[in-house]
């Protein structure tokens, strides 16, 4: 089942004011502040479209979030009946500190085909469009991983570039990929946008692997799927309590490695809005009664690939 192309601009509208929220806290060092904006602006616009919506990956569970909680229903309430991962504010630090690579994010299904992933840590790898399939698993090392990469781009292990998350978890890793010769692009935080950098040719990044956030880790996968691209995931827990959140989520078993289509299954729409300058979009500009926004927008059926500039309405 397909989703209509004409969702399409009043999804983008949904991150452009997301984005817009979140632009309005740009450098002043509260993060919280900009998270806020960016989930109030989002839900206003999500709730005017003519549609069953259910939040399945959003702020938290609804004791912990007010807005934009998981099984929150948003929309009209009339249409079709649609699953939708939102981040308002992808890059809090970004925001906060007004760095580069902020977003404002969403993917959309239609009903009951997002993986609903807790907001605890998982493990990622991806790879680009066009090597053959299943080629990387999380259960290789590091040294398996990036010899099949070699051997199916036919390139040596030094003219291979990763992307990861400056974290200490990810140290041997480093070490590992750093011993082989292969070159490392360091991202401090975002990693929605790290890993949606291996589907850009212009960009050179070969992988990206490490433990990152599960519900940018969904998202992500929502964008690979409309570019062609290889994802695997896998929950990482750190105690019994995050165990016993993912089975409240309905998962079953708790050490599966996702791929895409098991994370996101049939047609899916992402989109994602930037608040700051940034490697996929510019950030939010203003005129007097208005702000200008730029969008990433994935639609696989339509295979829309889009950057669409919009002019909206403070
Ligand atoms: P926030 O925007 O919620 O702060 O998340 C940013 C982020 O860098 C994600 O892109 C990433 O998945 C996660 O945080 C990594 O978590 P941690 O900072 O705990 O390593």
């Amino acid at each position: 089942m397909i989703i209509d192309k004409r969702f399409i601009d009043s999804f983008v509208k949904t991150t452009a004011r997301g984005a817009y929220g979140a632009s309005l806290h740009r450098g002043k060092n509260d993060k919280i502040a900009a998270d806020k904006a960016a989930v109030d602006e989002m839900r206003k616009e999500l709730n005017k479209i003519d549609i069953k919506g259910k939040i399945v990956i959003g702020e938290g569970e609804m004791d912990e979030a007010p807005m934009l909680y998981i099984n929150e229903s948003v929309g009209t309430g009339k249409g079709d009946e649609f699953d939708i991962a939102v981040d308002p504010l992808e890059g809090t630090n970004f925001t906060a500190k007004n760095l580069p690579n902020a977003l404002s994010v969403l993917a959309v299904t239609k009903k009951g085909n997002l993986l609903h992933a807790p907001d605890i840590y998982m493990e990622k790898i991806a790879i680009g469009p066009n090597l053959p399939k299943n080629l990387v698993d999380l259960d290789f090392d590091v040294k398996k991983n990036i010899k099949l990469l070699t051997e199916a781009k036919n390139i040596k292990a030094d003219k291979l570039t990763a992307c990861i998350l400056k974290r200490p978890r990810h140290d041997k890793i480093i070490k590992d990929l750093t011993s082989l010769g292969v070159k490392i692009i360091f991202i401090s935080d975002g990693d929605v946008s790290g890993v949606i950098s291996v589907a850009d040719p212009n960009k050179h990044i070969d992988i990206y692997l490490g433990i990152g956030g599960g519900p940018e880790g969904v998202l992500a996968a929502a964008a690979l799927k409309c570019l062609g691209c290889q994802m695997q995931t896998r929950l990482f827990f750190q105690d019994s309590d995050q165990k016993d959140r993912a089975k409240k989520l309905g998962l079953g078993d708790l050490n599966k490695k996702y791929s895409i289509n098991d994370m996101v299954k049939g047609d899916v729409i992402f989109c994602a809005t930037g608040v700051t300058d940034g490697d996929l979009v510019k950030g939010i500009k203003y005129s007097d009664d208005s702000f200008f926004s730029e969008t990433l927008v994935l639609h696989e059926s339509s295979k829309t690939n889009q950057i669409l500039k919009n002019k909206i309405k403070k």
